[in-house]
């Protein structure tokens, strides 16, 4: 699938976070429409530390990239002597996606470190090569602010959305330092689709949704999950938004979300009846203060500056996954 006219055959490409969900969709769909570019995947990978909370301190998973034919360097962003090996390239293209992506990761500092210094980092890699870079923001900048969120008025409610409040801070500054290079901030909403199984319980309601179901358990919601709405984007639209974000009409910071919103309740009803149960939901109280409730993008200003037009519905991106949900569950679980 072409989603504009680029042709990033012969070019050199940069992934960071190319081990994880959205970095390795991306690194596949390059190599499968661009046979002759240079594809770098630069990703810690997983080893087995720990956050206080349990989950681990990156998912990187080489699962991801079977089949992948590109140059993988293990590496960490907050590394010098791991970026320096990116050096001897003369890279066009950077899709800069790795950060700590769990946003109930409190440590305030190892937060800020990897995913806003890291950032100048790479941005002096993007101005020493010219390079376009097209970095993750995330719907985590709007915390609480009402539906439609809106560029230009966010209030980060943890210390992830903030960090990602702060890179587009510093994206908006370098573009107006840099006034040749291309740089674009997409704020993902919640995405979900194939490759993002060992997120573990940091991937998508679809997916632990999905699993639970496969598990034969009755799938557990908070209590009024029929008002807790999401903006649920799947995969495909998010590599669309990647990729044409390649060529802004102006730099800038842009939503990307299917621009509806959905309720949990929707999720566990459409998975049921895609996977033929009847099985009611087990209902269980909301542990969180300060939960988003209902999340929207105004997508507005990234149809207008990257012509992004998502294309799938809740209902067909969950058809689309389906047979993937099985395909993990059955070989993860034997
Ligand atoms: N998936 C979503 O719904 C969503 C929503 C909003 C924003 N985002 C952002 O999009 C980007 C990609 O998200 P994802 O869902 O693919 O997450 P992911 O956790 O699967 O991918 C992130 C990758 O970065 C790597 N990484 C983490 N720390 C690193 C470090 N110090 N050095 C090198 N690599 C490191 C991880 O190993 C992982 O492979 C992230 O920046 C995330 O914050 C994602």
């Amino acid at each position: 699938m072409m989603y504009n006219n680029i042709n990033f055959n012969k070019k050199t490409i940069l992934i960071t976070g190319g081990a994880g969900f959205i970095g390795s969709n991306l690194a596949l769909y390059l190599q499968e429409n661009f046979s002759s570019s240079q594809i770098i995947v630069f990703d810690c990978f997983r080893n087995n530390e720990v956050f206080p909370n349990g989950n681990l301190k990156s998912f990187g998973h080489y699962k991801n990239l079977i089949g992948f034919k590109g140059r993988i360097i293990c590496g960490n962003i907050n590394n010098q002597g791991d970026l320096a090996l990116l050096g001897e390239y003369k890279i066009d293209y950077i899709f800069h996606l790795a950060a700590i992506s769990d946003t109930r990761v409190y440590d305030e500092e190892i937060i800020m470190r990897t995913n806003v210094n890291s950032f100048y980092d790479l941005l002096t890699i993007a101005k020493r090569n010219k390079s376009t870079i097209v970095y993750a923001s995330s719907a985590a900048t709007y915390g609480n602010m009402p539906s439609p969120q809106t560029v230009g008025q966010e209030c980060p409610e943890n210390p992830y959305g903030f960090s990602k409040y702060i890179m587009d801070q510093i994206a908006n500054q370098y573009s107006k330092e840099n006034l040749d290079l291309k740089i674009a901030g997409l704020r993902f909403f919640n995405v979900y689709g194939p490759k993002e199984y060992y997120k573990a319980n940091t991937s998508s309601m679809i997916a632990q949704l999905g699993n639970q179901i496969l598990d034969g358990k009755t799938p557990r919601l908070f209590e009024g999950s029929e008002k807790i709405f999401r903006d649920f984007i799947y995969i495909d639209d998010v590599l669309q938004a990647i990729i044409k974000a390649c060529e802004p009409k102006q730099n800038g910071t842009y939503n990307v979300g299917s621009g509806i919103s959905r309720s949990f309740q929707d999720l566990a009803d459409i998975l049921q009846k895609e996977l033929g149960t009847d099985m009611g939901i087990k209902y269980f109280p909301n542990p969180y203060d300060g939960y988003q409730m209902h999340t929207q993008a105004n997508i507005t200003s990234s149809q207008e500056n990257l012509d992004f037009e998502p294309k799938v519905s809740l209902e067909q991106g969950i058809k689309y996954y389906i047979p993937e949900i099985k395909r993990l569950h059955e070989i993860e679980n034997l």
